[in-house]
């Protein structure tokens, strides 16, 4: 008992001690997460691959709240792809139960840390049950202007480009809008993503280097940060270390 009262104190101090050298001035606004590693990490302990689902959902808890305390403003968490659907359907549908145990679980201590829960992705195809849910925590949340919790659930970055094309042709045939006005600023406004601005810092977890579909537009510019430790064991030093690495790098848009 009293070494593991050690081991946690322990383990506050390391926290303590690297959010401490975190330079609060230039923390990234907008952090954007692609949470991977869930089914390895159960392998790895011998569980069934939704225990690995289900660490990984308690996790969000754990680096929603460490996002909160660095002072990042908007933490966008890729939960579900367009192409998870792929997966085995008892898996797909474990996936699709998390919203319901996630909220009603969470939904006090959001509200108490003014957490505004977003939902950036695809509305069709999902579960009327796991829809409402989530329209739920974001309608109980919406006046609140802490930390922006923005989930990429059944999210994927080609098909908001083309229902945004859509949305942007259908409004020229209606004739409010004209090609000649089309530029970024307002093309962003047709994606999902909204009036979020671009992440500033890519996270992602489980050591794949890739994209895999994840806010084609919006991460043109973004600083990227891999890591190979899987998104169950991604902890707030984790993070801490991320937000460290990038202020340390010089953002050049192209120019300088
Ligand atoms: C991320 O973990 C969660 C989702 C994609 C829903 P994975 O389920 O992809 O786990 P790995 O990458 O196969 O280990
Ligand atoms: C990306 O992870 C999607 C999420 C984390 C939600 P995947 O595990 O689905 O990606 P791939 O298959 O390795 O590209
Ligand atoms: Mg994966």
């Amino acid at each position: 008992m009293l070494k593991r009262l050690f081991q946690s104190k322990g383990k506050a101090d390391s926290r303590e001690a690297a959010r401490s050298s975190v330079d609060k001035k230039s923390v990234p606004e907008h952090v954007a997460i692609i949470m991977d590693g869930n089914r390895r990490w159960a392998t790895e302990h011998g569980l069934p691959r939704v225990a690995g689902h289900h660490t990984g959902m308690n996790n969000v808890r754990e680096i929603t709240m460490a996002a909160d305390r660095l002072g990042v403003h908007v933490l966008t968490l890729y939960a579900f792809s367009t192409e998870n659907w792929k997966r085995p359907k008892d898996e797909v549908d474990y996936l699709m139960g998390l919203p319901q145990e996630f909220f009603p679980k969470m939904i006090g201590e959001l509200e108490e840390k003014n957490v505004q829960v977003r939902m950036m992705g695809h509305r069709e195809l999902l579960p009327e049950q796991t829809l409402q849910t989530v329209e739920e925590a974001v309608k109980r949340t919406e006046k609140n202007s802490g930390l922006v919790l923005n989930f990429a659930f059944n999210y994927g970055g080609r098909k908001e480009i083309l229902h945004s094309v859509q949305k942007l042709m259908e409004d020229a045939a209606a004739g409010t809008v004209r090609a000649d006005q089309l530029d970024e600023s307002m093309f962003r406004q047709y994606l999902l993503s909204g009036d979020l601005p671009d992440p500033d810092l890519l996270i992602r977890t489980s050591g794949e280097i890739r994209l895999s579909n994840f806010m084609l537009w919006q991460l043109a510019y973004a600083e990227l940060w891999f890591t190979e430790v899987f998104w169950p064991d991604f902890t707030e030093v984790h993070f801490q270390r991320a937000i460290l690495d990038y202020q340390k790098r010089v953002r050049r848009y192209g120019g300088l």
